[in-house]
């Protein structure tokens, strides 16, 4: 007489494991990141050397790499700026014809059914580095925060009349949801949704974007808007605040350290659940399997579907246009 669980019986062939698969992975749920470079350069490409694979592209190269992306079925980008000139208000933010809304006329120009997303925040354009406003000579890095609400709301609509189908805010900025929400909705952009990255911790996996985006406080660091890594309620509390205020999608970043939160995020409230595998996340994929101790595409896979299993709906990863080009999903 059987007297324990025979697991193994499901487990037997390629067939029926992969019949049994709760969890996958889609085209669908995935957006690729790009870094666009406000340059006078033509076909200006450099390597980010802490993100092997990635590149800060010129507006001419972020198409080609696009349409490639697109080629092997890309569905959604995240794009990131890096301006030619940063000052302490960050105007290239939400200038009319800054980087980012230059880079979202043009791509949906061309590709009308991509999902385009910005990410809404000073730092990439300020000269101190940090994702809102400073008091005058301020040296600590203490943002204020209703003042910089205004530019951000501001940096969003500047978006969604560039052509942003969804707008991204990574600033941590109490009330910037609804400050958001308020300004599209002024300007008859009620559509538009919010993915906000609510659940967003002060991550030291941050460290090869901030190379990348050239991004990096110049003095001070984020843990007064960031949150800090051992917290859990604060971030129950980010994600109730944010959807109170109207976000449509709540993200967790970074993802694979913050797995409890997607799970506590996605079972606790009735939104959809992004998770954002940064760039350090990425970094030490990448570098461990280039000295052969991993294989890389089976980690890759196996993060992915981690973050999924947690309650992901989306995930934005740097990944994406490799899993696409070798067509491990569809
Ligand atoms: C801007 C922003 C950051 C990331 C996304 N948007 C950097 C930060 O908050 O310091 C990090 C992305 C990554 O590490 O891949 N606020
Ligand atoms: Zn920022």
């Amino acid at each position: 007489m059987q007297t324990f669980y025979r697991g193994r019986r499901l487990r037997r062939t390629p067939t029926i494991r992969n019949m049994m698969e709760e969890v996958t992975l889609r085209a669908a749920d995935l957006m690729m990141g790009y870094i666009v470079v406000e340059t006078e350069d033509r076909n200006f490409r450099k390597p980010i050397p802490s993100l092997p694979g990635m590149d800060q592209l010129s507006l001419d190269q972020l198409e080609l790499q696009v349409e490639k992306a697109v080629d092997c079925g890309l569905q959604s980008l995240m794009l990131f700026g890096v301006p030619a000139s940063k000052d302490p208000v960050g105007s290239g933010a939400y200038a009319e014809n800054g980087i980012i809304q230059q880079a979202v006329r043009r791509l949906k120009k061309r590709w009308p059914q991509l999902w385009v997303v910005t990410d809404v925040c000073l730092c990439e354009y300020t000269s101190h580095g940090h994702c809102g406003l400073l008091a005058q000579g301020d040296t600590t890095g203490r943002v204020l925060n209703d003042p910089t609400l205004e530019l951000i709301a501001r940096t969003a609509l500047s978006h969604a009349r560039a052509g942003a189908d969804m707008v991204a805010p990574s600033d941590m900025m109490d009330g910037r949801i609804q400050a958001i929400r308020a300004a599209l909705d002024g300007e008859g952009y009620e559509e538009l949704p919010i993915m906000s990255y609510a659940v967003k911790y002060a991550s030291a996996y941050y460290g090869p974007f901030r190379d990348a985006a050239e991004s990096c406080p110049q003095f001070g660091d984020r843990r007064t808007y960031q949150m800090d890594p051992a917290l859990v309620s604060d971030g129950m509390r980010e994600a109730a605040a944010d959807i109170s205020e109207g976000a449509d999608i709540i993200m967790v970043k970074p993802a694979g350290p913050y797995l409890d939160m997607i799970v506590r995020v996605s079972e606790r409230y009735d939104v959809p659940v992004a998770a954002y595998q940064v760039s350090g996340e990425y970094a030490m994929i990448r570098a461990t399997a280039a000295n052969g101790w991993i294989n890389e595409e089976a980690v890759i896979m196996e993060s992915l579907i981690g973050i999924r299993r947690a309650g992901a709906k989306l995930i934005m990863t740097y990944f994406t246009e490799e899993l696409l080009r070798k067509k491990l999903v569809q």
